[in-house]
Parts: C-alpha cells; sequence; structure tokens
C-alpha cells in the first residue's frame, strides 16, 4: 500500500466517520498511513466501517454531554495521543428545512447542541492531548467542518446557518487564543457533496452537479496539512 509521508503515522480523530465527508477522510486517511479513530451513533454503521477500514471505531453522540469524556479517553486511549481532531458530524436543525418562524426551538437546540457545543466539549476535552502533541514537535490541529450557510443567509437553512456562523467564529477564535501554544484551529468548507445529508436539505437537486466527498476529504487533508508543521519535524517526531 502506498503512503503519503505527510500523513503516515499521524493520530487522526473525525466525528462522523461513518458517512459522506466523515467516511472518505477515515478512508483517505487510514490509506495514507494515518492511526484514525472515528465516531458515529450507529453502531451497525461503526462496526462495518472499523472492518473496512481498520480504523478504530467509537460509538457516541457529540450533542450528549455524558458520551464526550468516554468518548475522548477511547480516543487518546486507542491511538496513545492526539494530533488531528476533525469535527464533522453534524445536523440540519429541522427537516425538511423550514423558515426561522416555523423553526421549533427543540430543533434549534439540536443543531447548536450538535455543531456547536459539542465540538466545543469534545474539543476541550482533548485539548491536552492536542498540547502534548504540539510539544513533541508533532503539531496539534483541529479542524471544524464549515459550510456556506455560515457566511451566506440562505431563507430556510437558520438553524443550520446560525449554528456554522457560531462554530466558524469559535473557531477563529480558538485559533487566536492557543495558536502561540502550537495548536492551530481552522475553518473548512467542503462544498456541495453528494451525501445523505445534501439530499436530505435538497432532495431535488442533481447529484451529477454535486462534489464527491472524496474530492473534498482531500481538500479537507490539504487544508490542515499546510497549517501543521514541516513535515521534516513531524516525521522525526513521528518515528522517535
Ligand atoms: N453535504 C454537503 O453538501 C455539505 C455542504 C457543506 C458543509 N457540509 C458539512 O460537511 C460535514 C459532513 O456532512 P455530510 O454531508 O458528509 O453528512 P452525512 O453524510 O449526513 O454524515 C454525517 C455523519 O455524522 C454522523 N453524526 C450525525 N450526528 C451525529 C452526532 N450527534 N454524534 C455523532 N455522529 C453524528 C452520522 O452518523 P450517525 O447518524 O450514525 O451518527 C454520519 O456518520 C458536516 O459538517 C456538514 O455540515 C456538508
Amino acid at each position: 500500500m502506498i503512503q503519503n509521508s505527510a500523513i503516515n503515522g499521524l493520530r487522526v480523530a473525525v466525528t462522523g466517520g461513518t458517512s459522506g465527508l466523515g467516511l472518505a477522510l477515515v478512508r483517505q486517511l487510514t490509506q495514507d498511513g494515518a492511526r484514525v479513530a472515528f465516531v458515529a451513533r450507529s453502531a451497525g454503521d461503526v462496526e462495518q466501517v472499523t472492518t473496512e477500514t481498520g480504523a478504530i471505531g467509537i460509538v457516541g453522540d457529540v450533542s450528549r454531554k455524558h458520551d464526550i469524556y468516554p468518548t475522548a479517553l477511547q480516543i487518546t486511549g486507542n491511538l496513545g495521543g492526539l494530533d488531528v481532531l476533525i469535527n464533522n458530524a453534524s445536523s440540519l436543525g429541522p427537516t425538511p428545512l423550514v423558515p426561522l418562524a416555523d423553526t421549533d426551538c427543540e430543533d434549534l437546540e439540536e443543531a447548536l447542541a450538535v455543531n456547536v457545543v459539542g465540538p466545543f466539549r469534545l474539543t476541550k476535552a482533548l485539548l491536552g492531548a492536542l498540547a502534548a502533541a504540539a510539544r513533541e514537535g508533532r503539531g496539534g490541529t483541529v479542524v471544524n467542518i464549515s459550510s456556506d450557510a455560515a457566511v451566506n443567509a440562505y431563507p430556510g437553512w437558520g438553524a443550520y446557518g446560525a449554528s456554522k456562523a457560531a462554530l466558524r467564529h469559535m473557531t477563529a477564535i480558538w485559533d487566536e487564543e492557543v495558536s502561540d501554544a502550537g495548536i492551530r484551529f481552522l475553518s473548512v468548507d467542503p462544498g456541495d457533496m453528494d451525501t445523505p445529508l445534501h439530499a436530505l436539505a435538497d432532495p431535488d437537486a442533481d447529484p451529477s452537479t454535486l462534489k464527491r466527498p472524496a474530492d473534498s476529504a482531500a481538500e479537507v487533508i490539504e487544508a490542515f496539512l499546510a497549517v501543521r508543521p514541516i513535515n521534516d519535524a513531524i516525521e522525526q517526531a513521528v518515528s522517535a
């Protein structure tokens, strides 16, 4: 198997790793030699992806407070630390999409719980491991998956858009606050992809006009490699 030297040996956690972009990331990263742990709620899907890719599958719900520390412990325990966290799992809020005036408060709360508070909690739980990776010269990186709905006011996308805007701004603040400790945060908008989430949001879209999740995964990987320490330093730390 050909491995990507910039990825080989990296310890990466991906939330929402059983479908769409998250699954494409787990596949690409494991193929390139990373040690990967991923999280999703459906135990059957987690088992299937574990069998296919060899990655560590964790059954958990990022919106549930009590799932966060067990999830973080399984990530660091199985990977022996953490170099890259990708907060990718997401909720659309109400489906079918509705205007804000018709959005139930509970649907807004769910979008915020999955898309903002969950990534915040998981990041906090893993910050020590990421700081340790940075001190060891391996870099510590958090990628929060964003959306064009974070910056454009699309009618009907209120709960999702507001949550993604909050996540995007929080990402920028995290980066200002902890980049001195060697931990970098970035938002990546993967573009419109042919995934179950997109089909739920826009059932009439023509899939042939949408990006393949594998192409977006390659762009996400390229984006986080660009902010990480130079490859030589990582290769020395990984092989030490
Ligand atoms: N698709 C697009 O066109 C598009 C465009 C812009 C941005 N994005 C963003 O790209 C990311 C990936 O989207 P996608 O289209 O690939 O989604 P997807 O195909 O629906 O996959 C979502 C993944 O997240 C998991 N998940 C959902 N809720 C979870 C929770 N509470 N806790 C843990 N895991 C959870 C799902 O598994 P379980 O259901 O088993 O938990 C699944 O593995 C999201 O952040 C989305 O906002 C997508």
